[in-house]
């Protein structure tokens, strides 16, 4: 098959689930799929494309087409908000945006710096609320800039809540809830919707299902 359905999937914390979802759906991923360090896989039949790739970059990929669909976070889209459709919201990976600080920081109810992966989200929220911050971007380890003096908060992604407590961190305000979407690139939308909307359909019985 020579044009196959390329869909860009996040490495990472939410892989695992993510390949189960597919699974389910009824989607034969190779065997090497869930250890391999190879970041494209064709599937055995050819029909099917998979582009391993940054959770914080699916939407890159889709937006220009080079991926026709893909499963992005709600905090990647928010915060790049991205030229795509958000087809499907597929209640996996649930998790929440938050502000925390330090116990005795957060006592004294001031922010001036804030650190986080997510500098968009951030700036709207606290230009929302009023309050005039400098934002800095970091790419991971969040919870290290108050830690060690950086910044007096952060904003950044709360599962299990595990990270804030090793590291003597208290949420204090919610930002929003967030889960894994099934996003598609418009053009790609146009001209393979057939095969899209039979992916979305097979996903969302799945996820409508509560199986996942
Ligand atoms: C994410 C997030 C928090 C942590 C929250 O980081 O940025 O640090 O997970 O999870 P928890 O509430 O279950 O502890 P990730 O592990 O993706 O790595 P990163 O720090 O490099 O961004």
């Amino acid at each position: 098959m020579g044009n196959p359905l390329t869909i860009a999937l996040p490495k990472g914390r939410t892989f695992a689930e993510t390949c189960d979802l597919l699974r389910q759906a009824g989607y034969k991923l190779p065997d090497e799929f869930d250890d391999t360090r190879k970041l494209m896989i064709d599937t055995l039949e050819g029909n099917l494309r998979f582009i391993l790739a940054k959770p914080l970059d699916v939407t890159t990929y889709v937006e220009h087409g080079v991926a026709d669909v893909g499963i992005a976070g709600k905090d990647v889209i928010l915060e790049k908000e991205p030229d795509v459709y958000e087809v499907l919201d597929l209640k996996l990976s649930k998790c929440h945006l938050a502000i925390a600080g330090l116990p005795q920081t957060v006592a004294n109810g001031v922010v001036q710096r804030v650190a986080t992966k997510y500098p968009n989200v951030a700036s709207k929220y606290f230009k929302e609320q009023g309050e005039q911050v400098e934002i800095i971007k970091l790419n991971g380890s969040i919870e290290l800039a108050p830690l060690i003096g950086l910044t007096d908060r952060i904003v950044d992604i709360v599962s299990t809540g595990q990270t804030l407590k090793e590291n003597g961190l208290i949420e204090t305000e919610t930002i929003c809830d967030i889960t894994s979407r099934f996003i598609v690139n418009p053009v790609s939308y146009r001209l393979k919707d057939a095969v899209i909307d039979e992916m979305a359909s097979q996903l969302s019985r799945i996820v409508e299902g509560g199986t996942t």
